[in-house]
């Protein structure tokens, strides 16, 4: 995930851009700081001039000078890399070959290398590994080919696929900032004597409070006096769609949310969009899968959130591909460590890629002889580095303490992974492999489903449960470390005490703790193949007293002895756990905020753990 911004204005009204460029970048720099950079139409001399490096935004505007600079239009870019390690030159924004397009650009490029190889068959010489570059290059292409500006820009969004927010600049309308968006957010900000654009309202708001969110698939460029869009080569009348703003700029900084872990929740469908794009349009996933499936024995290990995606992994690993996998604590390392040989293959899963206990565990399979898969969300972080195959997530930074993004985003990875598997074993038929990672590309809108259809029920629920110490999360199958994860959740931000366990086993000791009234939650993570299983459990809760919940799909309505249904829509295994955990997310952190506590840095706990 990365940030952008470009603002262009009328030097008589309005001044030098750049201190704006810079403050309205900082605003970004949540979005991702490993690298940044400045594109600027150099008043007098009318150059264009790129000043880009890796590193912090404050360092990299103090060694290039960049508040020295005056500019009446420019761009700006802070990157949180995912693919292409942090860089100078990996550093947006982009160039053309003749220096005078420069582009910055948030999300995926899907087809980037077969643009690539056109335009370098033309002649275009490349200075970068990214996606971002051909956009550059593919702008002067059309230039070349004799097209007007507008026409050019007009071509390259219709042959441009993926997601991605970008403004491109160029010397032939030094005063004009073109711009599109697809799936990545892209926000115009409207002023008297400038206008800007930029990935998010936050760093607008110093500028102005007159905004526009762009839809998928709209383009079009912003001049000091003039906003135009398009929409499929027509004109689209935007000046009803304009609003004002009331947030401050410090409460915006979270988008807008009172707190991360509400944002991150909410960005979901998002996030796993991008997840999905970008690692279908990598080979991280089939390198893993390869080395899997050559593999006697296969481990996973993870902590707390990550380890229970390990969870997930190896139900698919069972259920779909046929080969069992081993999952285990990453603390508990040593418990497994004769088993770890040459044929051993270990994932390790870990958000930060920092967290020690997983690490040492990485280490301990790597000194015999193992091959290691790592499933990270942060670049060169060290257990990617220490691995033999790295698959990222693309969530985008994680601030919030409770892991809730990254959570899915490795669930999907591992899912990708499980079926990749189970195709080069044969165990699924080529068809069912491609339907099936077709599917996945609604793993976002699922999410966002979940929410949706739970919203009112997640509110009556945080009504009932704030004032209990302890409830149930149970279920089945894919429900079990389903509601491992919401239970880790409610414990960690509301401080109730939640406990997961298999539905059928609950009966053979939780169950004692039930009187009248005593919560418990069910989850049915299937299109109803466990109902009727489920249903004896909700039976025997309920003749204890307990207030029972079922969360499920549609398939789990109408089932006798529940008090409350929420029902999130239609799934099945392949697509249950992005329906089922946002609002059960939703409920911790409404717990959270309803008991005042603060449910980003919930006491005792640390994003990243270093110590074993
Ligand atoms: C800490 C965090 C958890 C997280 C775990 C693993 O304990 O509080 O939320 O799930 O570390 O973190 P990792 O970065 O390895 O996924």
């Amino acid at each position: 995930m990365c940030g952008i911004i470009g603002v262009t204005a009328d030097p008589e009204v309005y001044g030098n851009v750049v201190p704006r460029l810079v403050e309205g970048l900082k605003l970004l720099e949540y979005r991702g700081y490993d690298s940044a950079g400045f594109a600027l139409v150099e008043c007098g001399t009318g150059r264009l001039v790129v000043l880009k490096d890796k590193g912090r935004i404050d360092d990299i505007v103090e060694k290039y000078r960049v508040t020295g600079y005056c500019a009446a239009t420019g761009i700006a870019h802070t990157r949180w890399a995912t693919h292409g390690a942090p860089s100078r030159v990996n550093a947006h924004p982009h160039m053309d070959c003749s220096g005078r397009i420069a582009v910055v650009h948030n999300g995926i490029i899907k087809n980037f290398a077969e643009l690539r190889a056109m335009l370098e068959e033309r002649g275009h010489r490349f200075q970068s590994e990214t996606d971002t570059e051909v956009i550059a290059h593919l702008f002067e292409e059309y230039l070349r080919q004799g097209l007007e500006p507008l026409d050019a820009f007009r071509r390259l969004v219709s042959v441009v696929e993926g997601a991605y927010a970008i403004a491109l600049i160029h010397l032939g309308e030094p005063s004009r900032i073109y711009f599109a968006r697809n799936v990545s957010p892209l926000i115009i900000g409207l002023g008297n004597g400038f206008n800007a654009v930029s990935s998010d309202i936050p760093s607008l708001l110093p500028l102005t409070r007159r905004v526009l969110a762009l839809r998928d698939g709209e383009y079009g460029f912003i001049e000091p006096y003039k906003v135009y869009i398009e929409y499929r080569g027509r004109p689209v009348a935007w000046s009803e769609r304009v609003t004002h703003v009331a947030w401050s700029v410090e409460a915006a900084s979270k988008g807008g949310y009172p707190h991360y872990m509400l944002k991150e929740i909410m960005e979901q469908p998002r996030v796993l969009y991008e997840t999905y794009m970008g690692l279908l349009s990598s080979d991280e996933v089939q390198r893993a899968a390869s080395l899997i499936a050559s593999a006697g024995r296969v481990f996973i290990t993870g902590a707390g959130t990550s380890y229970h995606a390990g969870l997930v992994f190896a139900y698919y690993m069972a259920t779909v591909a046929g080969t069992p996998v081993y999952a285990f604590i990453a603390s508990e390392h040593e418990t497994y460590a004769n088993l770890f040989d040459s044929d051993t293959v270990l994932i390790a899963v870990s958000q930060s890629g920092e967290t020690i206990d997983t690490l040492q565990a990485l280490r301990a399979a790597r000194k015999r002889g193992s091959k290691i898969i790592a499933v990270s969300n942060v670049v060169a972080s060290t257990i990617p580095r220490e691995s033999d195959v790295a698959i990222y997530t693309r969530a985008g930074p994680e601030i919030g303490v409770a892991a809730t993004k990254t959570f899915l985003t490795q669930v999907l990875a591992l899912t990708l992974l499980s079926l990749e598997v189970a195709r080069l074993r044969g165990a699924v038929s080529e068809s069912m492999y491609s339907e099936s990672v077709k599917r996945l590309a609604d793993s976002g809108r699922k999410a966002g489903e979940g929410l949706e259809r739970s919203s009112r029920q997640v509110e009556r629920l945080v009504g009932l449960l704030k004032e209990v110490k302890s409830m149930y999360i149970l279920g089945r199958g894919l429900g079990v470390p389903l509601a491992l994860e919401a239970a880790l959740k409610v414990k960690e931000v509301s401080y109730i005490h939640a406990e997961a366990y298999p539905a059928g086993e609950s009966k053979h000791g939780p169950i004692a703790l039930v009187e009248e009234g005593f919560p418990v939650i069910f989850i049915g993570a299937d299109d109803g193949d466990m109902r009727d299983r489920l249903q004896s459990n909700v039976m025997e809760m309920k003749a204890r007293g307990a207030y029972t919940v079922v969360v499920g799909s549609n398939a789990y309505s109408g089932m006798k002895g529940v008090d409350m249904y929420i029902g999130l829509g239609a799934f099945d295994e392949l697509t249950a756990p992005y329906a089922v955990i946002p609002p059960l997310q939703l409920l911790a952190y409404k717990l959270a905020v309803a008991l005042g506590r603060d449910p980003d840095k919930p006491r005792n706990l640390a994003k990243t753990v270093t110590v074993e």
